[in-house]
């Protein structure tokens, strides 16, 4: 657990910081001086992917609805799309790297995006199914998608990127276990911004929640 974060904050890292860091660093081989696109930038995958994105270098344009300009620039974002007023498969900007962190972007669509070999890495597990690949490489790009593997390495790498206060962790609201159903409702909008955390043992969440 980083030094520098409350419980309610670590709370929030495993499995959503995790997704972004393997989707973008082990299935889309993400480099140093690479564009890449986040849709979905605002929300609890999204959020780390803009962050680790910029840690590994890259020049990262961050989509989401326009509430969330300032929230994904606080975030390091490069560039902004605003999806309610901008169809993002019309711009004229081609990426090494499409994330969709939300499951929205219509994957066929990724050739109007992707510069020629680029990768389409999603969160939907089903696009990583032999013959929907061998479309895109038919098309000239590449389509990955993850199921998110535990690992004590990568919470390793992202602790010491959030000591080194390279990630912040947003954390949208804590609710106590009792009222775990208004967190699902909360969720359940799709438009959480950063992560949700139930809280199960109130007395050690505010040992250490001065910092969230
Ligand atoms: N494959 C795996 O191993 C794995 C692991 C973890 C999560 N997941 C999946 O990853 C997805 C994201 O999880 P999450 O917890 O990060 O979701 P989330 O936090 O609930 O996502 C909420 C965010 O989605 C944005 N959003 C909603 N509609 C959008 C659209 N049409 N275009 C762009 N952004 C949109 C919202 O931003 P606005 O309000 O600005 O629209 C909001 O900030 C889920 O489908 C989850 O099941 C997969």
């Amino acid at each position: 657990m980083p030094a520098n974060i409350s419980f309610v904050q670590a709370a929030a890292i495993p499995l959503t910081a995790l997704t972004a860091l393997q989707a973008l660093r082990d299935k889309a081989n993400l480099k140093q001086g690479h564009h890449v696109m986040i849709n979905g930038a605002s929300g609890g995958v999204g959020s780390f992917a803009v962050q680790i994105a910029k840690t590994l270098g890259a020049h990262v344009t961050a989509v989401s609805s326009g509430r969330n300009r300032d929230f994904v620039g606080s975030l390091g974002a490069d560039a902004f799309v605003n999806y309610e007023v901008e169809d993002i498969t019309n711009g004229s900007t081609r990426y090494d790297v499409l994330f969709d962190a939300v499951n929205t972007f219509p994957w066929r669509k990724g050739k109007q995006v992707l510069r020629r070999n680029g990768t389409f890495v999603s969160v939907n597990p089903i696009l990583a199914l032999p013959p929907l690949r061998l479309v895109a490489w038919a098309n000239g790009w590449r389509l990955r998608s993850l199921f998110v593997k535990p690992s004590g390495a990568d919470l390793e790498t992202m602790c010491r990127w959030i000591e080194e206060e390279h990630v912040q962790v947003a954390v949208e609201q804590h609710y106590s276990l009792a009222h775990a159903v208004e967190a699902h409702r909360r969720s359940e909008t799709q438009r959480v911004r950063g992560k949700l955390v139930i809280v199960i043992n109130e007395q050690l969440a505010s040992s250490r929640a001065s910092a969230g």
